[in-house]
């Protein structure tokens, strides 16, 4: 049994979420998606073992790590990868950037469904492709992609959709019919799938994760799927991750966009984490998803019986929860202070998301129990 309650003690180690200016040493952050629990063991003893070599000049990724993604992704997810389909990036919003440049011209367009993790704003804007956005279905809390709508924004010029699976802030996890149905407004319009799975390793029991590439072999030559480690084994700051390219002629544009980025170089300790997490962490990985159902039941379970006036469903997967603060009278654009003034609680404002999260708020419970119990009183003392 692995100790998730006890958690790491991150602050002063220039942690992002427990850093950061504006985290108070009174504030508890659940932030910036990353994990406050120890990682596992197998990670820490592959990168002590590369700590230990005393030298760190330029490394290549050898065909051990291939063999581990190729594995991972057979074993766990049923999703059959080659060598040569697989594509290391740093970071997956740099492969989606990649995927963006890839599959499209200066002043094409490209499809988002938001809500959605903000910078995939940012991929389409930042290369100067036209975003346009297309609002998903909200009922109660529930998110459904709005296929009509979707498709009545679909011009010549569109070439791609960013789908989130799961996804990022609701924990949508799609299931197969949806994707299907995504993916048939795609393929009729000759469209482009840029599919961001980074949090694929997160999902609560009774639901299954799908690969959209596993569909079909029409669905999958137009797809660029876009995986890492990170998120389940929280190996943010380590910058491994893997993009899957099936169609010959996409995977050369890709190559040749990211030798040209002269940034998707691997650091030295990239592949012993990969190898790590994907070839000896898988029970770990299976408590940690024990851990995160017990906080994401326990918060969901409390605001739904102490504090009537916030909105929230249970996630189908990530660690991630989005909370509807629209009932209780503080204004949207004053949330995100008044969490951190009144209720000492640093979370992602709703608007992150795009103009669809106005007056919500994204709790990360990747975090000893003991925080969300924490955030929770603190939640119930302004709210009720
Ligand atoms: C949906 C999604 N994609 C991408 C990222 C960022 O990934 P990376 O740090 O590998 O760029 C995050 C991080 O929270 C995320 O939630």
């Amino acid at each position: 049994m692995y100790q998730f309650d006890k958690g790491i003690g991150r602050r002063g180690t220039n942690c992002v979420k427990w850093d950061a200016p504006f985290v108070g040493s009174d504030v508890t952050p659940m932030w910036i998606a990353d994990m406050d629990f120890e990682i596992a063991p197998a990670i820490t003893e592959n990168l002590m073992k590369i700590a230990g070599q005393g030298a760190f000049g330029y490394q290549f990724l050898s065909d051990k790590y291939y063999e581990a993604v190729i594995s991972w992704m057979k074993r766990r997810h049923g999703l059959v990868v080659k060598r040569e389909e697989i594509f290391y990036v740093p970071n997956v919003v740099l492969g989606m950037s990649f995927a963006v440049q890839a599959v499209s011209e200066p002043g094409d367009e490209i499809i988002i469904m938001t809500p959605v993790y903000g910078p995939f704003f940012k991929v389409v804007n930042d290369n100067g492709r036209i975003l346009s956005e297309s609002p998903m279905k909200n009922d109660s809390g529930y998110y459904t992609m709005d296929l009509e709508d979707l498709e009545s924004r679909i011009t010549v010029k569109t070439k791609a959709v960013i789908l989130c699976n799961p996804h990022n802030p609701s924990g949508r996890v799609w299931r197969k019919e949806e994707l299907k149905a995504f993916a048939d407004v795609c393929m009729k319009h000759g469209l482009y799938i840029i599919s961001d799975d980074i949090h694929s390793e997160l999902i609560s029991e009774g639901y299954e994760h799908i690969f959209i590439s596993s569909l079909s072999k029409e669905i999958k030559k137009k797809c660029v799927i876009c995986t890492s480690p990170s998120k389940g084994f929280n190996l943010a700051g380590i910058h491994v991750a893997n993009c899957f390219i099936f169609d010959e002629a996409l995977q050369e544009k890709y190559a040749e966009i990211s030798e040209k980025s002269h940034a998707a170089e691997n650091n030295a300790f990239a592949e012993a984490a990969l190898l790590g997490a994907y070839n000896d962490s898988e029970e770990w990985l299976k408590e940690l998803n024990q851990y995160i159902n017990g906080n994401l039941d326990y918060f969901v379970d409390y605001i739904q019986k102490e504090i009537p006036s916030l909105t929230v469903r249970k996630p189908e997967g990530t660690y991630l929860v989005w909370v509807d603060f629209r009932k209780t009278g503080v204004l949207p654009e004053e949330l995100h202070e008044y969490l951190l003034k009144e209720c000492r609680l640093a979370v992602n404002d709703g608007t992150f998301f795009g103009k669809p999260g106005s007056g919500y708020a994204r709790f990360n419970l990747a975090c000893p129990r003991a925080y969300v119990m924490g955030a929770l009183g603190q939640l119930k003392e302004k709210f009720t």
